[in-house]
């Protein structure tokens, strides 16, 4: 057996508490796992419970195509053991594994609050030998949310490298997009600072934010689609449509706010 790749953390995790970056899976990468061979999907470190890998499955399942197998892989031992009950196969099973995936050739792997617990040094070669894991075509969403998932940010990774940075926020308990920076993912989070891109869209969010006050009282999605658009119109190469940005999301290429 190949040696899991990687060291134990933390294992929190809630019940929904990725459901923003599921429901955007569905959306964004449904065609991709419609179309693949196998609709193989690996949750990548699912914690002390296994209770977002059972949700993942479960979305997936409804809104992609319902032959989806999803394998929660874990580095510990310990919660692998504890999961089996909630194993459903063939469409949900649960594995000892690392970066290197087990073995496995996933279309998707969705690795959600692993890499935040890493060094920022350590996030490139992580990526690097999850993607030289996957499937022709296959991708990685990698990325960080808050405990009850509220506040995220996810990047979208191929065998090309980062292709996507997605924001997202419960508008409903947003105070400012500012806060947004606390979720960034690791490849991210260190960099919010004068001089490097992901400052400057993160600054112009939360201007444009404080400029469309007087939305408010129709509602904080209001504001938030009048924000994102004032920051399209200033250039910023917004990559969704408004009917994501309803949800409280924000989607941009890499070359954007990636490191400079
Ligand atoms: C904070 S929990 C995240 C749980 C769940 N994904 C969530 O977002 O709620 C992180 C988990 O990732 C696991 N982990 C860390 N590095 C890993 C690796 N290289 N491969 C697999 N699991 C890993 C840890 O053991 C821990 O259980």
């Amino acid at each position: 057996m190949v040696k899991p790749q990687g060291v134990v953390t933390r294992g929190t995790t809630n019940p929904n508490r990725l459901r923003r970056v599921d429901n955007w899976i569905v959306e964004t990468c449904g065609d991709r796992l419609r179309a693949a061979a196998d609709p193989l999907v690996v949750d990548l470190g699912y914690g002390a419970t296994p209770v977002t890998a059972v949700e993942l499955r479960a979305r997936l399942a409804a809104g992609v195509r319902a032959d989806v197998r999803v394998v929660g892989l874990e580095i510990d031992p310990v919660r692998v053991t504890a999961a089996q009950p909630a194993a459903d196969p063939p469409g949900l099973t649960f594995a000892r594994g690392g970066f290197e995936l087990a073995g496995l050739r996933p279309a998707l792997v969705r690795a959600f609050n692993v890499l935040r617990q890493y060094d920022q040094g350590e996030v490139a070669a992580a990526w690097r030998t999850i993607t030289d894991r996957l499937a022709p075509g296959g991708v990685l969403v990698e990325g960080t949310c808050d405990e009850l998932g509220r506040l995220g940010g996810w990047l979208l990774v191929d065998a090309a490298g980062p292709r996507t940075l997605t924001l997202a926020a419960r508008l409903t308990t947003l105070e400012s997009p500012a806060q947004l920076a606390e979720r960034l993912p690791k490849a991210l989070i260190h960099r919010n600072v004068p001089g490097e891109r992901i400052h400057d869209l993160i600054r112009a969010l939360d201007d444009a934010w404080q400029a469309a006050a007087g939305y408010a009282p129709f509602g904080p999605r209001q504001r938030w689609v009048e924000a994102v658009s004032t920051l399209k119109r200033s250039g910023w190469p917004i990559l969704d449509r408004p009917r994501r940005w309803r949800r409280g999301e924000l989607t941009l290429p890499w070359p954007a706010i990636s490191p400079r």
